[in-house]
């Protein structure tokens, strides 16, 4: 598949408080996917794993205690990772569109809602008169089901449900036709029948669009509905990375095994959380030199507490970074089953 977004070695770090005693987080350790045209790839793990800090690192928008370093960093092939702070915004907008979980921090509460969607559509396409524009608004109402659109162009965010607001916002992110929409748990505030509904909303404007959607999320139900491909994050880092059918069949880090200890619920169809894992999180502002999962991993041996394992590739396209997986780890006791033997002789260490 051709790659819209290239992104290597991805580094994100929070400057100290004001104490002596605090320390930079090093929320983003290094990070490198591709986003394909069109395609819509999960991104899991954990609370505090680096998701967001990842997708807000892509478009500019951490504070200025973030210290974001990439190596690489294409949009269709051009380098995006030296433009300015205004550059990014028009890009932001046009190229590629951002959607957070409560749509209350992007909507402005004051503002009828209407006229929020117009400055928006004002702010990229100026050639289109007062009227035309508020055609379209009412329009993109109407597409993304808000009952009596001409009425609500003029409610206020408020007066709308949260799922309504949700959709709201898909559209006007979506209403640019970017290349690539973020969305960072766009439904996990919303009941269950509704985030069905924005998450088809997506899907549609994706099929009409060819958007290629990078879709943050702790829900494993909606990453097998929505997503070809996973990325597992863990203390910043992807530990794993492969097709959704793969990682659920053939899941190839004890990380994402750990994840995926729920499975039972997803299979009922019901929805499930990532939290099922015993044990804290890494300290970000003293990862070590180790394997973060280290602690909580009961394969854990000496080696993974000394150095990082590098990324194995255990099938095409799928990738983990785990000692298990080296030719000369023992298989004994491996979590990675019947497969286990057949693939580790195949691994191959991939350039980290
Ligand atoms: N503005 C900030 N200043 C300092 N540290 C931050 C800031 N934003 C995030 N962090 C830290 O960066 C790390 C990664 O946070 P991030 O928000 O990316 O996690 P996440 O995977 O999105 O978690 P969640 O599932 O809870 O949304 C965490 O340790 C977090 O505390
Ligand atoms: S590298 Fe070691 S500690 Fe990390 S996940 Fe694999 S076995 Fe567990
Ligand atoms: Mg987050």
């Amino acid at each position: 598949m051709e790659s819209l977004l290239e992104v290597r070695r991805l580094r994100t770090t929070f400057r100290a408080g004001r104490s002596r005693h605090d320390a930079a987080v090093q929320a983003v350790r290094s990070v490198d996917f591709q986003l394909g045209r069109g395609e819509t790839v999960g991104v899991v793990g954990e609370s505090g794993s680096g998701k967001s800090v990842t997708a807000l690192s892509l478009v500019g928008l951490l504070p200025k205690t973030a210290l974001v370093e990439v190596d690489k960093l294409t949009l269709d092939g051009a380098s995006i990772s030296h433009l300015s702070r205004r550059q990014l915004r028009d890009l932001r907008g046009r190229r590629i569109a951002m959607v957070f979980q409560d749509p209350m921090t992007s909507l402005n509460p004051l503002m009828r809602v209407g006229r929020q969607i117009d400055e928006m559509i004002s702010a990229h396409d100026r050639r289109l008169t007062r009227r035309e524009r508020k055609r379209r608004v009412i329009g993109l109402l109407a597409e993304v089901r808000i009952p009596e659109p001409e009425k609500r162009y003029n409610s206020y965010p408020h007066e709308f449900s949260g799922g309504m607001r949700q959709r709201v916002m898909i559209a006007m992110a979506m209403a640019l036709r970017p290349e690539i929409l973020i969305a960072d748990e766009p439904t996990t505030a919303l009941d269950v029948t509704i985030q069905d509904q924005v998450l088809r909303l997506m899907r549609r404007l994706q099929g009409e669009s060819g958007t290629s959607i990078l879709l943050i999320t702790h829900d494993l139900a909606v990453v097998a509905g929505m997503c070809s491909r996973v990325i597992v994050m863990y203390g910043g880092l992807i530990m794993e990375e492969a097709p959704t059918t793969s990682l659920f069949a053939q899941p190839m880090h004890p990380y994402t095994i750990g994840l995926l200890g729920s499975l039972p619920a997803l299979r009922q169809g019901q929805s499930d959380r990532l939290d099922s894992i015993p044990g804290a999180p890494p300290d970000m502002t003293a990862p070590g030199d180790g394997c973060p999962f280290a602690p909580r991993c009961k394969y854990a041996r000496v080696r993974c507490e000394r150095a990082l394992a590098p990324y194995y590739a255990v099938a095409d396209g799928h990738r983990s970074r785990c000692w298990l997986l080296d030719a000369a780890a023992p298989g004994a006791d491996s979590p990675f089953g019947e497969a286990d033997g057949e693939l580790r002789r195949k691994v191959v260490p991939l350039d980290d």
